[in-house]
């Protein structure tokens, strides 16, 4: 395992490099978990190097409160991926990733119009911004993102062709507790309580693809579907709704009609106060 935290020394890294060789990498923000650990064995299956990055990226985060929270646990992260034996990690500081201060504006072709875009103002941008300049230093071949933020993986996957990276956008299926939560970084955030009631959120997400399989077209609309999936989690004290969307996954657009969409996705996003959490689950 080696630990890079500039491009510099990266690039000193990378020279050594076996002559054929393709590079598969994993952006993340630390505080790993095995779905960042289930990224890592994709991408050492597909590519003969890997690169993890650590790195809190603050343009992604409108709330200054929840990028002072959002857990920084680089040493615990450094020796959970040392069970990979050749690794490369790289966690830059601020400066290096933003030598300067610009913020380029991006279009996301409409793709960042519901779920997260309009609730967090700028963080796709954001995103883009960084994976972006990630990119650009690690020069990968093929780069895992996981499905559970699946507004994100369609907008690096739309980003990535439209911005003419020769990348293959990877994606990796959500890594659940076994009581059904979503694995997250936000879940070490959660009071002993919360936790408890979280997985709540995937039960009901469930409950709603048994009933769009049983009784959709034909008894219940789009709209009707994530009305009942917003009751029943919000029946649950802790936790509150901020959004159920029955989406086209291709466009991200709101279904009014199940066949306005080859394939749909519900996705969601619930607060267990102060800490958000997102999930989703494919319908079609
Ligand atoms: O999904 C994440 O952890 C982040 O949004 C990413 C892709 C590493 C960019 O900071």
């Amino acid at each position: 395992m080696q630990i890079c935290t500039s491009a510099e020394q990266y690039y000193n890294i990378l020279r050594l490099f076996p002559e054929e060789y393709t590079i598969g990498f994993v952006p993340t923000m630390g505080a790993l978990h095995q779905g960042h650990i289930s990224l890592v064995k994709e991408a050492k299956q597909k590519c003969n190097k890997v690169v993890v990055s650590i790195f809190v990226n603050p343009t992604q985060f409108n709330n200054k409160q929840d990028l002072a929270s959002y857990p920084r646990t680089l040493e615990e992260d450094c020796k959970l991926l040392s069970e990979f034996e050749d690794i490369t990690i790289f966690a830059p500081n601020v400066d290096e990733i933003y030598p300067e201060i610009t913020i380029s504006q991006y279009d996301m072709d409409g793709l960042d119009k519901n779920g997260e875009g309009p609730r967090r103002p700028g963080h796709f941008n954001g995103v883009v911004q960084v994976v972006s300049r990630l990119f650009d230093i690690i020069k990968p071949h093929m780069a895992f993102f996981g499905e559970k933020d699946f507004q994100q993986l369609a907008i690096i996957t739309h980003m990535s062709k439209k911005m003419g990276y020769p990348i293959q956008i990877t994606p990796c299926p959500t890594v659940r507790e076994s009581d059904g939560l979503a694995m997250s970084s936000r879940n070490k955030l959660l009071t002993s309580e919360q936790r408890e009631i979280a997985p709540k959120i995937y039960k009901a997400l469930s409950l709603a693809k048994y009933l769009y399989d049983t009784e959709a077209p034909e008894a219940i609309t789009p709209k009707l579907l994530a009305d009942w999936v917003v009751e029943q989690i919000n029946k649950e004290k802790l936790l509150e709704v901020e959004y159920i969307e029955i989406v086209n996954a291709s466009s991200l657009e709101i279904l009014n009609n199940w066949s306005d969409a080859e394939h749909i996705q519900l996705c969601a996003a619930v607060f267990a106060h102060p800490v958000r959490l997102i999930d989703n689950i494919k319908l079609k």
